[in-house]
């Protein structure tokens, strides 16, 4: 018995941090992801090989973060398939690990469905949150979501996605690392030890990020893209002020506007990791890459995966 299964890299455009506290994000599917395959064991326990990180572990192993997501993984798909033998699972990934570009969510998302062909979305993406949660303590589920569904989301916390139909052409978006890796647990705490500080300050940066959040989705189906630029800077200087920002991701950002980006911020859960710039055309692509590179900064130029056939968007409202 073999499975194998894919997952889609995301990157949030607009909505990180405040996801968490119930406020709808947009994030997309990119073209770079990673793949599982799975071929079942007589016996022992599961045994997972992460091809490009060069690390391989064992189910059965308690120090180790990988495989006790494994454990969480495997224990949550036994839950409704109790006859699950064990399995050798080789994984492949092109996404930065730590990059703010949801590849712990799409090496889970890939490996439940490798492990479990035909299993719903819903089953698949309850068992990648079971091994998301060792690495991220409480995910607001945004990178499960996106890895399963691709195309482009707007996703409430607790919520089916809806999707969001990208009009006007594709979007072009250049993904920068600030090659400053950052644990996405630390920067979720770092936000909940603020809110609890200054509750006033952050329900209202929170505030700020979900009506820009809306005002994007109708950018984005009007297929206008300079107001969606505008929204992401917005945005951005709200996540400055929730203490997520750093001067290298400011530089970063900068860099992309002055190369003709229509907007730049940070994706993911800032501190480090990645930052994403929105431009017009696959030749600005080139500009704002040239650009980073000229600092010896990398990155690369995506679009969005593909869209999906989700429930369609019902008008946001407040929870
Ligand atoms: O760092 P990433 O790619 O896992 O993104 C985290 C997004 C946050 O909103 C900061 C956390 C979450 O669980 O939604």
């Amino acid at each position: 018995m073999s499975g194998a299964g894919h997952a889609w890299g995301k990157v949030i455009l607009l909505g990180e941090h405040a996801v968490v506290y119930g406020v709808p994000a947009i994030a997309v599917g990119i073209d770079r992801g990673v793949s599982a395959r799975a071929v079942a064991l007589g016996e022992g326990p599961s045994l997972l090989a992460v091809g490009s990180w060069n690390i391989a572990v064992r189910e059965d192993d308690p120090e180790n973060d990988l495989a006790r997501g494994l454990r969480a993984l495997l224990d949550a798909v036994r839950q409704e398939v109790p006859a699950l033998p064990p399995f050798s699972l080789e994984v492949e990934s092109d996404l930065p690990p730590g990059g703010g570009l949801g590849c712990s969510a799409a090496i889970g998302v890939a490996i439940a469905r490798a492990v479990a062909p035909g299993a719903s979305e819903e089953a698949v993406q309850a068992r990648a949150m079971a091994w998301e949660s060792v690495f991220h303590g409480t995910p607001s589920g945004i990178d499960a979501a996106v890895a399963a569904r691709g195309g482009c989301l707007l996703f409430r916390k607790g919520q089916a996605p809806g999707a969001v139909h990208v009009r006007g052409g594709p979007l072009y978006l250049c993904v920068g690392n600030t090659g400053i890796p950052s644990s996405t647990k630390d920067m979720v705490e770092g936000v909940a030890r603020l809110r609890a500080r200054r509750p006033e300050v952050t329900e209202k940066s929170f505030e700020a990020v979900r009506s820009l959040v809306n005002n994007a989705r109708y950018a984005i189906e009007a297929g206008d893209q300079v107001a969606l630029g505008r929204l992401m800077d917005l945005n951005q200087m709200v996540l400055g002020g929730l203490l997520v920002s750093t001067p290298e991701i400011e530089g970063m950002c900068a860099l992309a506007r002055e190369a003709g980006a229509l907007g730049a911020k940070l994706t993911g859960a800032g501190g480090g990791g990645s930052v994403v710039a929105l431009v017009p055309s696959p030749a600005a692509s080139d500009a704002v890459l040239a650009a980073w590179r000229g600092d010896g900064l990398d990155g690369f130029a995506t679009c969005v995966a593909r869209e999906t056939r989700v429930r369609p968007l019902e008008s946001e409202t407040s929870p």
